[in-house]
Formats: C-alpha cells, structure tokens, sequence
C-alpha cells in the first residue's frame, strides 16, 4: 500500500482560527475534506464539531480506495496516536473520550465516526460537495496545472462567500532536493479565486464573482 504522510489536527496553528469561523455560522454545517488519506483529517474536523457543539457533518474523499478503507475502518496504531499526542493537537482527554482501546489499537468511537461520510473522489474531475469549509490541504502539488485550475474553480464554486479554503504548507512551500533550499510555490488558479486571509497563511477566502 502507498505511504503517506498526514497528522491529526496538521498545523494545529490553523484550527483555532477554523473553530472560531464555524462557531459564528448559524446553520448546519459541512467541512470538506478533499485528499482525506487515511482519515486523520476528516476525524479532527469530525472531533472539532463535536467539541464545538455543532450539528455539523464532514465529507471526506480521496482517489485511492485502500486509504480510504483504512480511513473508513477509524482505527489507528499505538504508535500514530502517540505520536500525534500534543496538547495544541490531540490532547490525551481527547484521545480518552473520542476512542476506544483495545489490543494496542484505538478505534474512533461512534459519536465521531457517524459525522464523517467517505466516498471515492478525484479532486479537479468529480464535483466537490457544497461545504463551509473545504480542507484541501498537501495534494495540489501532485496535479498538474490544468487540474490545479479547475479544482480551484470548484472549490471556489462549491463555497459560499462566507467559506474557507485550507492549504497545506506543502502547497505553498517546497524543497530543492539538492540545494534543501525552500521555494514558494502557488497551485494554478489559486489567486484567481481565493485571497490569503489575515487569519493565517494556510487560510484562503473565495474572492467574490
Ligand atoms: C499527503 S496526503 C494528505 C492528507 C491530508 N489532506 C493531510 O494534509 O494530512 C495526499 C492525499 O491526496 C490523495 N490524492 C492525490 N491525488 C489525488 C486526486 N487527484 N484526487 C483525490 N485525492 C488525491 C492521496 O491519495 C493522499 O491520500
């Protein structure tokens, strides 16, 4: 099976200023998570409603059907929860009250699981879902630019005006394999429908039109 990289709560910097946006929403929300790999994403985003208090649902897609049957499955090692245990990402309350243990594994427990929908998708071809915020976060770079512009025109379509669009820094940023110089790169089309926000660099706001 591919190997990726992916955290919960990745960029814990950035969720802050997620809770803040969603809790002053006031109608059922959706979080978009596009590239969901192994689930990580899609179970913060689940967690963070749930702790918000927020009727909300999280639709998760990716390309590759084995991580998703992982992502679907909610269950981790030992090893990827402690690795993520940090008090600005999964705190150990957290880890106590959204899973179960059992035999060196833990499992997401119901209450988070049943927000989250999984569902194949190939981002810049299938029609992202309508969301509030859409987390497309360390997979722009593995499209090319054609893609990279009609997924930027979807998202921007499938936002309200209202909405956020997350990056991650892998998007923006990369690293010369031979100089390690940092780069800073721009996904095709981005800016011509989202503006960085002043919240943070990884937040973008649709433009209006
Ligand atoms: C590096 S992981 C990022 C996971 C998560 N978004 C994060 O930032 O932690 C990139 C994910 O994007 C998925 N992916 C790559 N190309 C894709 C495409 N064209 N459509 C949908 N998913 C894709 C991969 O299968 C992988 O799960």
């Amino acid at each position: 099976m591919r190997r990726i990289v992916t955290e919960w709560f990745r960029v814990p910097r950035v969720w802050p200023h997620v809770e803040k946006h969603l809790a002053g929403l006031d109608r059922p929300l959706v979080v978009w998570s596009g590239g969901c790999g192994t689930g990580e994403e899609p179970y913060s985003a689940a967690i963070m409603l749930e702790e918000l208090g927020i009727p909300g649902r999280v639709v998760a897609t990716d390309l590759d059907e084995q991580l998703l049957a992982i992502a679907r499955q909610g269950e981790y090692s030992r090893r990827n929860i402690t690795l993520n245990l940090d008090e600005r990402r999964l705190t150990t309350q957290q880890v106590g009250q959204y899973f179960d243990y059992a035999d060196g594994r833990y499992t997401v427990r119901a209450e988070i699981r049943q927000r989250v929908d999984f569902a194949v998708g190939a981002l810049g071809t299938d029609q992202p879902p309508q969301c509030d915020v859409a987390f497309v976060r360390n997979v722009w770079r593995h499209l090319g630019a054609a893609v990279q512009r009609r997924l930027a025109a979807q998202v921007h379509e499938c936002l309200p005006a209202d909405g956020l669009l997350l990056l991650g820094g892998g998007d923006l940023m990369t690293q010369d394999p031979i100089t390690l110089e940092l780069k800073e790169i721009e996904p095709a089309g981005l800016s011509q429908y989202f503006a960085e926000s002043r919240e943070h660099e990884l937040i973008w706001r649709p433009r209006e039109g």
